[in-house]
């Protein structure tokens, strides 16, 4: 073959490939396109590159088809098969994405679009960097049935075995019906984008024909229900850019993998800065609110800190800040919100954060304010026990640094339960105003003193004098700092300058544990 004729033909191939790709990048066609942008949301492809470092995105299997030949599929062309999947590098790491494009066939997911899917999540595993999904979905490709149904559970497995070894982060950006709700709830941390994202296991018709209840898509499932009253969404954001920003501000924080360093960045804050904000933080009255979240930001580097689950169980706050450029976890009680009791929700958000920052070796960091658990039938029947034990039990296995400090009430069990010693906090620190007891002085009277009260002339005199004497004794940090329950009491304005010193000392710490299969977390 002369040089010419071969050119030819490699030009041609070249052409002929062009001409693929080019076809392939048209997606669902130019009304599905308009259609999915008038609706105010972003198409798959511009959300990778809304996520990548620009040019570093590197797609796989762009050429894969669905092999269906039922229902007319077998005439039916879907451009990568609704998901574009591949690598980049986000801030200059790498990262994972599946990106269902809801502009092919509904972005539905059949045999192939879910191997696609596998073979991502695959390679972030042997990678071992992050996976995120981005998802925009009508759920499993009816026509495709059971293959579809196994997609899924390929995901979902892959999902179980990811967790705990690599981050993953999902985005709901569009529907998410029916089991396809369950991949998103086994990854690490669910954000929802505003009015264009809903998530349900059986939507709004259903529940109208079922059991007669009326309800809109977004009261039922959308990203500020999911956020506010069942805890399903960790973020919710405004649009698909403002929540792949947030996916990205959160993954600053995370390392590549549990066998990974943290990313640390050089520190912008001081180590020695004092925070004299906080010596007049507490209220005089016990009774009187604060809000914790105040001292978190000061005491965080740059006054900055990334909450999670911000709109759910408010009682308690959960949080990535930067402490000397170094990611730590925090879990605080916030007396702004049910005088920061610790309820069933409560627990259950802080245990799933501490059990993911210590997979992923990132300090732990509690602020104590606690009345207690929170009394009642509504808690009791809904199980308290069950949940408070998850704290227990998520505190306890923890080995990464544990530090805590006490602010002001740390009474009873949920004393125990925000990391007290026992629980293996490394160091616990106590402010003046702290009150560390049994219960409270009012409770713990009326039960020591009954009969001396009600012998007394006047009961109320008695036991105001009686209370009074409890309070010197226990509502103080010295009686536990005698006893060596607490390590330092220390001043408000000093705690960023200890948490920095204990942080450093203690970032080498290594805890074993016995060598078995797992732990039987209470669930
Ligand atoms: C096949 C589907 C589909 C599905 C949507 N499409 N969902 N095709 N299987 N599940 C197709 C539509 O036919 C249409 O194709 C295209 O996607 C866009 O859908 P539209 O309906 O035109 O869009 P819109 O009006 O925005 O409505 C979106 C929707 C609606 C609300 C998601 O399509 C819908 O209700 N779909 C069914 C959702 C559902 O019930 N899913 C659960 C399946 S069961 P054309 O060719 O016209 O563009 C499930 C179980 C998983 O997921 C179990 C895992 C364990």
């Amino acid at each position: 073959m002369s040089e010419d004729v071969k050119q030819a033909t490699t030009g041609g191939k070249i052409a002929d490939y062009e001409k693929k790709v080019q076809s392939l990048m048209q997606m669902g066609g130019e009304k599905a396109l308009a259609k999915q942008r008038g609706g105010g949301k972003m198409t798959a492809r511009e959300r990778l590159d809304h996520l990548f470092d620009e040019g570093t995105f590197q797609e796989m299997q762009l050429f894969v088809k669905h092999r269906s030949s039922l229902f007319g599929m077998d005439k039916k062309d879907i451009a990568a098969d609704g998901v574009i999947t591949g690598f980049g590098r986000v801030n200059g790491r790498t990262v994972f994405a599946a990106s269902q494009d809801f502009t092919s066939a509904g972005g539905t997911l059949g045999e192939m679009h879910a191997k696609k899917i596998w073979k991502v999540m695959d390679m972030a595993l042997d990678a071992q960097k992050p996976f995120v999904a981005l998802n925009d979905s009508g759920g499993a490709r009816i026509q495709e049935g059971v293959p579809s149904l196994e997609g899924y559970g390929g995901i979902f497995y892959r999902n179980t075995i990811a967790s705990g070894y690599i981050p993953q982060i999902t985005a709901i950006m569009g529907p998410t019906a029916g089991g396809a709700v369950y991949s998103p709830a086994l990854t690490d941390w669910i954000f929802m984008v505003k009015n264009t994202s809903y998530m349900y296991i059986t939507g709004p018709e259903v529940i109208k024909a079922v059991i007669g209840e009326d309800v809109s898509q977004e009261d039922l499932g959308g990203a500020v229900a999911h956020a506010s009253k069942s805890g399903v969404c960790h973020v919710v954001t405004e649009n698909d850019a403002d929540c792949i920003d947030k996916i990205k501000a959160l993954l600053s924080y995370l390392p590549d993998s549990c066998h990974s360093p943290l990313p640390c960045k050089s520190a912008t804050d001081t180590a020695g800065r004092a925070c004299p904000e906080l010596n007049k933080i507490i209220p005089d009255k016990a009774a009187r609110a604060y809000n914790m979240k105040t001292i978190v930001k000061a005491i965080a580097d740059d006054n900055e800190m990334f909450e999670l689950h911000e709109q759910w169980a408010q009682n308690i706050i959960i949080a990535l800040i930067r402490i000397m450029g170094r990611p730590v976890g925090v879990i605080a009680n916030n007396p702004m919100y049910y005088a920061g009791v610790l309820n069933v929700n409560a627990s259950d958000k802080a245990a799933r954060f501490i059990r993911f920052c210590d997979a992923f070796n990132i300090p732990l960091l509690t602020f104590t304010d606690v009345p207690g658990y929170m009394p009642g039938t509504d808690q009791e029947w809904s199980g308290i026990i069950r949940h408070g034990a998850k704290l227990l039990h998520a505190y306890s296995e923890a080995t990464v640094p544990k530090i805590t400090v006490v602010t002001r009430k740390a009474y009873g069990g949920a004393y125990i339960g925000m990391c007290c010693k026992q629980l293996g906090a490394d160091y616990v620190m106590a402010w003046p105003t702290a009150q560390i007891a049994v219960m409270g002085a009012d409770g713990a009277c009326n039960i020591i003193y009954r009969g001396e009260i009600a012998a007394a002339a006047n009961p109320a005199a008695k036991r105001a004098e009686l209370i009074e004497g409890y309070e010197e004794k226990f509502n103080n940090p010295y009686f536990a700092a005698s006893l060596g329950a607490i390590d330092e009491v220390i001043l408000p304005a000093d705690t960023r300058q200890r948490i920095v010193a204990v942080l450093d000392v203690m970032q080498g710490k290594k805890e074993f544990r016995h060598v078995k299969k797992h732990s039987n977390i209470p669930l």
